[in-house]
């Protein structure tokens, strides 16, 4: 008899005894065709040098997966394993506090009145403008280390608190500065184009002049920035003015994304899908020809995600939420994301937009476990390398003290995380996740 040798995997880290393993596959589809999340029930997952190696079910784990010396073996015990979430929209790094602003509006005035009134993001701008470099690296670690005690091991940071050369420059500063030491990794966003600043009142082409003249020309020339963000909206930016931005963003390599149709209906989402962004993100007002747009495919790129924020129309309280069952059975894809932000929605709880995901926006469970997942892994143009688990990704691996993944939008408003792993090495342990 001919015996050949077992090819085993070498693993430095297995994860068994799971009730489910929710891969999060990108194509992963269900019977009917539909997009799904993927189950294994009794799964298990293995890394080695921070990649995933393995993923099956616990019986096939024994024969074809051995532990290095040196290596953890960690039982999850009946729980739920999922890959790391990622939150694909924050404003991270910004100074001083809204929450008088928040009074005024829940007496009545609107966001956009607030902001007419020289609050909101304008006020932002002001206390994050004064504050020194080390109090706004403080202040994104620390935001830094709340996410990943939510189990967020990818988050897109923008800047668009300075609106100035060198503010801007400065918050970018901050982000590679803060990433450089922190387990979760950080992809910047310049968003110079978030309101005219008080020193460009009615001069609003020429800011939009110094941003693309300037200052994403310095951002791609320091490689301080991944992304390139416009605010369009009244009160902020024009269509044409932000097609400006993200034209000038696209010569110097910097991938488009927009803030569309979030207060209003203004068409910046035909404008951006035009482009090829990589997502456009609120769209509480977009139209139909929005919708369709998100499912065409400009430039041989793929059409962009839809970054949908129930968390910043909840907390606006001024309803219109965004139609994403129009859009998902359009064939859009929905990736959802807190919007961490001072002033529409000052949460870091990426699961409670699950939640929202499904009592507001009626999403089904497995879409919104993708959407804080796979899809917004692909709203960062990350999805070859996180948002999955899956042979060759980082081992960005959650552990739920949840038994089933129908629980994740079901029980609101906690944080289930158990275990946390950071490309294969434990960043979080919570013994006791129902206490907070
Ligand atoms: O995404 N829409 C624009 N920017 C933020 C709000 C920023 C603020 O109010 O400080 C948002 O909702
Ligand atoms: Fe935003």
């Amino acid at each position: 008899m001919e015996t050949s040798a077992t090819p085993w995997i070498e693993a430095d880290l297995i994860i068994k005894g799971a009730s489910e393993v929710l891969t999060c596959k990108a194509d992963g589809r269900d019977n009917e065709g539909r997009l799904s999340v993927g189950r294994i029930n009794d799964g298990a997952v293995a890394s080695r040098e921070g990649r995933i190696v393995w993923v099956g079910t616990e019986s096939a784990l024994m024969e074809e997966v051995r532990l290095m010396r040196g290596g953890e073996m960690l039982d999850a015990d009946g729980r739920v394993v999922m890959p790391g979430l990622v939150e694909c929209h924050s404003h991270l790094a910004w100074a001083g506090d809204r929450a008088d602003e928040f009074q005024m509006r829940v007496a009545g005035a609107t966001y956009q009145q607030v902001q007419e009134a020289g609050g909101g993001i304008a006020s932002t701008v002001e206390s994050t403008r004064k504050a020194p470099d080390e109090v706004l690296r403080a202040h994104a670690r620390r935001r830094l280390d709340r996410f990943m005690r939510y189990g967020v091991t990818t988050v897109e940071a923008k800047s668009g608190y300075g609106l100035s050369l060198d503010q801007e420059i400065r918050l970018l500063e901050v982000y590679r500065d803060v990433a450089l030491a922190h387990p979760v990794d950080v992809v910047p966003t310049l968003l110079g184009a978030h309101v005219v600043p008080v020193e460009y009142t009615e001069r609003a082409d020429d800011y939009v002049k110094l941003v693309c003249k300037k200052m994403i020309p310095q951002a791609a020339k320091k490689k301080l920035a991944r992304f390139n963000d416009a605010f369009c909206e009244r009160g902020a930016f024009t269509v044409e003015q932000c097609r400006r931005v993200l034209e000038a963003g696209l010569e110097e390599g910097l991938l488009p994304k927009l803030h569309a149709d979030q207060l209003s209906y203004m068409g910046g989402t035909e404008m951006a899908s035009e482009l090829g962004a990589v997502s456009v993100d609120h769209l509480d007002h977009a139209a139909d020809a929005g919708i369709a747009a998100l499912t065409s495919v400009a430039g041989g790129k793929r059409a962009p995600i839809a970054v949908l924020l129930p968390g910043a129309t909840f907390f606006l309280g001024e309803g219109g939420y965004a139609p994403a069952r129009k859009m998902i059975d359009a064939g859009v894809r929905v990736a959802l994301s807190t919007d961490f932000n001072p002033g529409s929605s000052p949460t870091q709880n990426l699961w409670l937009m699950a939640t929202m995901g499904c009592s507001q926006l009626r999403m089904t469970a497995e879409e919104v476990i993708r959407a804080i997942t796979i899809e917004a892994a692909a709203a960062l143009a990350l999805d070859d390398e996180v948002g999955s688990l899956e042979v060759g990704k980082k081992a960005d691996i959650l552990i739920l003290d949840y038994s089933r993944g129908a629980q994740i939008p079901y029980r609101y408003g906690m944080n289930p995380v158990w275990r946390v792993y950071k490309d294969g090495k434990r960043v979080v342990k919570r013994d006791n996740p129902g206490e907070g």
